[in-house]
This record gives structure tokens, C-alpha cells and sequence, in this order.
């Protein structure tokens, strides 16, 4: 397993800063709280750490809204107290890379106050001016998050560009001096020992420099009333394929690839640092192992009910497109999407489908990526009051539902609280005491803590019990790193027209290994046809002899098995 390097063998968490531990009472997450997690993160048996954004932020997009890539927010800590953290992490093996949001800054950030000053400040053309009025915009292009995507200031009497919200310009990328100061930023880190970084929203850097309207007949708001009714698959298909006519001048544009290329080279002077994009696509590994290091495997988690068939298409479509030299990366949930425990639960199993499709992160090729408070099962929580809302695409959301789509303010609450992203950055719960341990007794939390944790859904109370999620996470992490064909093996489906059990083999020349994963409420039983063969149990779910021959298998509802084959 030598060759692989760390991020290929490892498994990474996503801390999600603000809603992870509270050391000093304040409500919010902060980076001494994660430091004392370290060892809770060690026993969990993970190897890295994605942070998301602890640098100096107004918070209106809860950090992805930057207003110093080189510094701390002071609400989460200290320089040295984020020193002291990646030591610490460092000291107990795990790496640590950091989210960096290219594509856009505050609108507080210095650079863009000076360039807003005035049409001839130096820093103007870090950012994208034209001529346009709010009657009369540059062009009919939207932000992602609802409305024009370009603001104007009154100041010097022209507007912006933003992708996201009108808190977020975008950063003019065609203009030298920005990509150097991001690379400066790049190497400040790097400097200081980070890892490497997860590049968020990568496809957004560049737009059409022609300003090319987009030309349609619907605008977003019809989108996402579409989105929110469609049902199948098709539908689904239809909105992301209108979704990209919508967008397709703002979005991975020629000019991405000499960029990340810039990127990759400053990485690769640092020895094992690593680069992972928040994208799918994967020309961003270059054509010669000159790019990203990993995109995300996002098709995957694209369903709310993962079935052999899904993720059989899914390894069949990826495998196959990935270029040889680059290396796949999974992950099922984020702090965008929701909690995967809730999003792909049906409401009666949702424990044991958590743990089949925590069997399959583990054990499919490539690098997993888990989001902090999946391992004790945490879940989705609805907010139900709209003061209670954090993120502003949640308002923004609530607000709209009402404007445009005529809904009463019950169902506008009900559709921000099921489309925002606050109900799965609720705060991590540690303990069953109040607040669930996150912050001290007596302080009010940034977001409501999900009341479920009275009801075992937190880290003390799992600790002690065999049976938890949080032992079966630390079982199924530990395993994997004692079996190298779930590493480094190559992946081949087995059984493939079986719509109730996934089954596949990993191999490479020091070991062979079957999974074997029932993803239906029924018992099943299937013929691997292997009969005679030798097995060794590597992992099961239920009580199965440790060694055989193999002959018929008999699956308990939901069972994983993974065996490895001697003979
Ligand atoms: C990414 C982040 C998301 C953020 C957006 C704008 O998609 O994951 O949280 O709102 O970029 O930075």
C-alpha cells in the first residue's frame, strides 16, 4: 500500500466550525472546541480534516463570505490558537486542509471596499464593474441564490457581479494581480504546515466575458418551483439540464485549467499537499495529473434512496470516465445538503440505511468524505419558527415562497425549513445534558440543538454502548484500515442484476475481498457463485462464522458482509 499517498488511503471529516464544540460560551463553535475534539477524532479513526471556513467573515454566508484569507475569525479563536490545533492534529496523525473560496470575497473584504471606491482605485478591476442600472442590468444573467446577479452601487454609479449573494462580489479572475494574491494566500497556509485545501465552488471563477444573456424563456424563480414539484428521476434530469441553460455563461468557462494548473504546481512545492474541488467534473484532473487531485463523486448522493442499481450505474459511469492516473472521491453528505441520515432514511430503517450506506462510503474505491455528527446518526432538523433561521438562503427562500409563489407563511416556513441548509448545521451533540454539551449550560446555541439527542443521539451516551453508531462508525473505520483491497483494490460488480443486494469485488495483489451489502428491509439470499471457496469474515453486521466455505449466502435485512476470499 506504499505507493498510495494519504489522502488516497485516508478517510476525511468535514468540521463544520461554528456548529462543532463551544469552548467559550458563546454559542458558537470555536477552534480551542475543536482542538479538545481531537481525540474524540482519533478514537473515531479518521485521517483528515476539511474545515470549513475559519477565516475573518461578516457571516452572511456563514463564513463563505471571506474578508481575510490570511486570518482567524475572532469569533472562532486566535492564529495561535489554530496553530495549536493543526500541531495537535498533526501530533495524532491527522491532516488538516482548509476551504478556500476563490470565486467570490465579502463585501467587506478590503480589496473590494477600495474597489468600490471609485472607477479608478487600482483594486477596481479586481472585481466585475459595468455600466447598468437596477431597471437596466448589464445583462439577464441571475445569482444562484435568487434574483439579478448583478447589484449596482450608487457610489459610482455602476453594478457588480455576483454568483451567489449580493455580500459575495465575485472576484474578477482574469485579472493577474487576483490570481497572485489568492496563490499568496495559498502559500501562507501551505507555510504554516495545512495540508491542502478543498476549493469551493471551482466552476464559478470565470464568466463569459461577452456578457452573452442567456436568452431563455423561464427565469429561476419557475425553476425552483419545478424543482420543488418534481418527483422522478427525469424530472429531476430536466430541471438540472434547464438549470445549466440558465447558467451556462457563468459557469466552467475556457481559462479554468490554466488557473488550477497555477495551483496544482504551487502545491506540488510543498511535499504531500493535496487539492480537492467542490465539483464533479472530472476535466478538472487535467489531462496529465495536473490539476485537482479529487472531484467529488456527487452523482452518487443525487438520490434520497440509494439502491444497488444506483450506485451500480454510478461506479459503472464514474470508473469508467475517470482518467487512469486520478483517484475518485465519495461522500453522501455536506453542510449544504442536508443530513444524509434523514435525506435517504425511509423514516422506519433510517438507522440501519445509515449503516449500509456508511458500509458503502467505506468500501468503494476511492477517498470518503464524512460530515461531522453522522456518526452518532444526527438528522435533519426542521426549524420551526423563521427568527430561528441562520442561513439567508433559507430566508431568502421563506421570503420568496411568498412573493412569487403565493404560499401562506406555514408553507413558505415549511419550504425554507426543508430547502435551507440550517437543518443540518445544527450544533454536534456531545452529551445529554443541556444543549446536548455543545455550548454551556444556560447559553443559547447560534442554531437550535435537535431535541433527539435526549433520545441517545449524542456522543457520551453512544460511547458506552456496543450497539451505537458511534461504535459501528469506529468499527467499520477500523476495519478498513486493516484491509488493503478496500484501499487500493480495484472494484468489480458482482450480481449485477440484483435490485436488492450490492455486491462487488475489491482486489489487489495482497488480498481479495467480497461486499456484500443487502440494501432492502428483507431477507435475501444470494449466490455469489463461489461455492467451495474459502472465506475469512472481515466484517458483518450479524452473527456469522468467522471462516468457511462459501455456498449459498443468507441475508439478514439490511445485512453487510464483506469476506475475504483465500482460495
Ligand atoms: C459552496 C459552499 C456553500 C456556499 C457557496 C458560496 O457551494 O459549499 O456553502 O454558500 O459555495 O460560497
Amino acid at each position: 500500500m506504499t505507493s498510495l499517498r494519504w489522502w488516497q488511503k485516508g478517510v476525511f471529516y468535514q468540521i463544520y466550525p461554528r456548529s462543532f464544540a463551544d469552548s467559550n460560551g458563546d454559542g458558537i463553535g470555536d477552534i480551542p472546541g475543536m482542538t479538545a475534539k481531537l481525540d474524540y477524532l482519533q478514537k473515531l479513526g479518521i485521517d483528515g480534516i476539511w474545515l470549513s471556513p475559519h477565516y475573518p467573515s461578516p457571516m452572511w454566508d456563514c463564513g463563505y463570505d471571506v474578508a481575510d484569507y490570511i486570518g482567524v475569525a475572532a469569533e472562532y479563536g486566535t492564529m495561535d490558537d489554530f496553530k495549536h490545533f493543526l500541531e495537535e492534529a498533526h501530533r495524532r496523525d491527522i491532516r488538516v486542509i482548509l476551504d478556500l473560496v476563490l470565486n467570490h470575497t465579502s463585501d467587506e473584504h478590503p480589496w473590494f471596499l477600495e474597489s468600490r471606491s471609485s472607477r479608478d482605485n487600482p483594486k477596481r478591476d479586481w472585481y466585475i464593474w459595468r455600466d447598468g442600472t437596477p431597471e437596466n442590468p448589464p445583462n439577464d444573467w441571475y445569482s444562484t441564490f435568487g434574483g439579478s446577479a448583478w447589484e449596482y452601487d450608487a457610489l459610482t454609479g455602476q453594478s457588480y457581479y455576483h454568483f451567489f449573494f449580493k455580500q459575495q462580489p465575485d472576484l474578477n479572475w482574469r485579472n493577474p494581480e487576483v490570481v497572485k494574491a489568492m496563490l499568496d494566500s495559498m502559500r501562507f497556509w501551505y507555510e504554516m504546515g495545512v495540508d491542502g485545501f478543498r476549493i469551493d465552488a471551482i466552476g464559478t471563477l470565470f464568466e463569459d466575458e461577452a456578457l452573452t444573456p442567456h436568452g431563455q424563456p423561464f427565469g429561476l424563480v419557475e425553476l425552483r418551483l419545478m424543482d420543488r414539484e418534481a418527483r422522478t428521476g427525469k424530472e429531476r434530469r430536466k430541471v438540472a439540464k434547464m438549470w445549466d441553460r440558465l447558467f451556462r455563461y457563468q459557469h466552467d468557462l475556457p481559462g479554468m485549467h490554466e488557473i488550477i494548473q497555477q495551483m496544482r504546481d504551487l502545491t506540488n512545492e510543498y511535499e504531500g499537499r493535496m487539492l480537492v474541488g467542490e465539483t464533479d467534473d472530472i476535466r478538472y484532473h487535467g489531462t496529465k495529473d495536473d490539476e485537482l487531485h479529487m472531484v467529488f463523486n456527487f452523482p452518487l448522493m443525487t438520490t434520497n434512496h440509494m439502491t444497488p442499481q444506483w450506485a451500480r450505474d454510478n461506479q459503472k459511469k464514474r470508473l469508467s470516465q475517470l482518467p487512469a492516473f486520478a483517484w475518485p472521491c465519495n461522500t453522501l453528505n455536506n453542510h449544504d445538503t442536508g443530513r444524509a441520515y434523514s435525506n435517504m432514511g425511509d423514516g422506519i430503517n433510517n438507522d440501519a440505511i445509515a449503516r449500509v450506506n456508511l458500509a458503502l462510503m467505506l468500501t468503494l474505491r476511492g477517498t470518503p468524505f464524512l460530515y461531522n455528527g453522522e456518526e452518532i446518526g444526527m438528522s435533519n432538523l426542521m426549524l420551526d419558527h423563521i427568527s430561528q433561521f441562520k442561513d439567508t438562503l433559507g430566508t431568502w427562500i421563506y421570503a420568496a415562497a411568498m412573493e412569487y409563489a403565493g404560499a401562506t407563511p406555514a408553507q413558505a416556513l415549511e419550504e425554507a425549513a426543508k430547502a435551507g441548509r440550517d437543518k443540518g448545521r445544527t450544533p454536534m451533540q456531545w452529551r445529554r445534558a443541556p444543549q446536548a454539551g455543545f455550548c454551556p449550560e444556560g447559553v443559547q446555541p447560534w442554531l437550535p440543538v435537535n431535541p433527539d439527542y435526549l433520545k441517545g443521539i449524542n456522543v457520551e451516551d453512544q460511547d458506552q454502548d456496543p450497539a451505537s453508531m458511534l461504535n459501528f462508525y469506529r468499527q467499520m473505520l477500523a476495519m478498513r484500515r486493516r484491509n488493503p483491497a478496500l484501499i487500493e483494490g480495484d472494484y468489480q460488480p458482482l450480481l449485477e442484476k440484483s435490485r436488492s443486494v450490492l455486491a462487488f469485488w475489491r482486489r489487489c495483489p495482497a488480498q481479495q475481498c467480497v461486499v456484500v451489502l443487502n440494501m432492502s428491509a428483507k431477507k435475501r439470499t444470494i449466490d455469489l457463485g463461489m461455492a467451495g471457496q474459502k472465506f475469512k469474515r472481515v466484517f458483518s453486521s450479524h452473527e456469522r462464522p468467522a471462516a468457511g466455505t462459501m455456498g449459498k449466502l443468507r441475508l439478514e435485512p439490511y445485512e453487510i458482509w464483506i469476506g475475504e476470499i483465500i482460495s
